[in-house]
């Protein structure tokens, strides 16, 4: 499966991404979701920002979900058209809003009364109208890791649902914005559709709730969210999304003109990337083996900072199992990605693949311990 002899040149530790897997994922996505009449799916920028990657992304007309500047310019750059750029985040900075402006992008997330007021003062700064859609704090709780939980009341993000009116009469009184719709976004790598479900009795409440005020949005948003597996990426490359689409449809009560946007970003990603890093040193420690390869949590922070468990594989070897700690150069005892796995037994150079790692993965890495930041190769790179 990988092109492990095209490998050998080059310096490791570097993200690979298989490009076939990821154009069969997307055109899943847009199989499934144009079963389903006014469907729109974004992609979630902050997954991954490569550009190789983002330009594919864009080639199957998806639009992109920037929570940063720099995110939106590289979606411009890889070529997302600007009406189908979306801009969340709790703390936009005002260069940020500008940039949105400037370019039109086709709605800002607010997340606060203070935020509104600001993005209202911009745009008629410059002679500006903006989109807004108000992003909501469902009060939600989602089967994840509480790191990457969202929607609860205690999170940071979005705006308290009993302050939702005060919101919208408030916006209703700003001449530079016009509010288009709600946002959602409960948490990431949620694999129980009841956390989708709860989220749409949510909606279908808080919808009502507008309907008597004669308030009615154009669109909806739900966020990502849709989680992968990781235990088992080649029995499931593809994540569920047929499954995904229809719990929205069974549950979300749209009005017939009404718009359902995702911005999915994992579901997308993750399995199309591995990190590849070379073994650089068995050593026999008092009751375990370690194997210690040359990527660290500077390359993939995930196992470090969410305890997630990605399957690594020794792609040099076929010579009988042994059971490894698998750990980084890095100076601190969290430097670890995995405790007591089976591998084929390993040998100094050999090559070790850390699977489902296209999602957060190259982009969080950071150059703690001065190390240099890993590349990202797509699988035409290696032909
Ligand atoms: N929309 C909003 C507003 C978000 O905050 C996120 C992710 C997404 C969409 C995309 O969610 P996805 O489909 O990827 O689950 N670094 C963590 C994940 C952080 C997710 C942050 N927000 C990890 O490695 O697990």
């Amino acid at each position: 499966m990988f092109p492990v002899d095209k490998f050998q040149d080059t310096r490791t530790p570097f993200y690979y991404y298989d490009t076939q897997l990821l154009r069969e994922t997307l055109k899943t996505i847009n199989e499934e979701s144009g079963k389903h009449a006014n469907y729109h799916v974004h992609y979630a920028v902050k997954a991954n920002a490569n550009q190789k990657i983002l330009h594919i992304i864009s080639q199957y007309g998806l639009g992109a979900d920037c929570v940063s500047g720099g995110e939106i310019k590289a979606a411009l750059e890889a070529g997302f058209p600007v009406d189908s750029i979306v801009y969340a985040g709790v703390g936009k900075s005002d260069w940020e809003i500008e940039l949105g402006l400037q370019n039109d992008i086709a709605c800002f997330n607010v997340e606060s009364i203070a935020e509104l007021e600001v993005i209202n003062d911009l745009a008629q700064k410059h002679g500006k109208k903006a989109r807004v859609a108000f992003r909501i704090n469902p009060n939600i709780g989602a089967h994840t890791h509480a790191n990457i939980t969202t929607g609860l009341a205690e999170n940071k993000f979005g705006i308290a649902m009993q302050d939702m009116d005060k919101v919208i009469d408030e916006a209703q009184t700003m001449a530079n914005v016009e509010v288009i719709g709600l946002h959602f976004h409960i948490g990431s790598q949620i694999l129980d559709m009841g956390d989708f479900k709860a989220l749409c009795n949510r909606i279908n409440d808080l919808q009502s709730q507008l309907a008597k005020r004669n308030v009615f949005v154009q669109n909806i948003n739900v966020g990502g969210g849709l989680g992968v597996s990781y235990d088992n990426p080649d029995r499931e490359p593809i994540p569920d999304f047929k499954d995904y689409f229809n719990t929205y449809a069974t549950h979300l009560r749209l009005r017939n003109d009404q718009q359902l946007h995702f911005e999915l970003g994992r579901s997308v990603v993750a399995q199309c990337g591995s990190l590849i890093t070379r073994l650089l040193y068995v050593k026999q420690g008092s009751y375990k083996q370690f194997a210690i390869v040359d990527a660290g949590m500077t390359d993939l922070i995930r196992p470090a900072l969410y305890q997630a468990l990605h399957k690594i594989q020794n792609i040099s070897s076929d010579e009988p199992n042994e059971t490894y700690d698998v750990v980084g150069p890095i100076c601190e005892s969290s430097d670890v990605f995995a405790k007591a796995i089976d591998l084929n037994r390993c040998h100094r150079g050999d090559l070790l693949a850390i699977r489902s790692a296209g999602a957060y993965g190259e982009i969080m890495a950071s150059g703690y311990n001065c190390r240099p930041l890993p590349e990202g190769y797509i699988s035409e790179e290696f032909r």
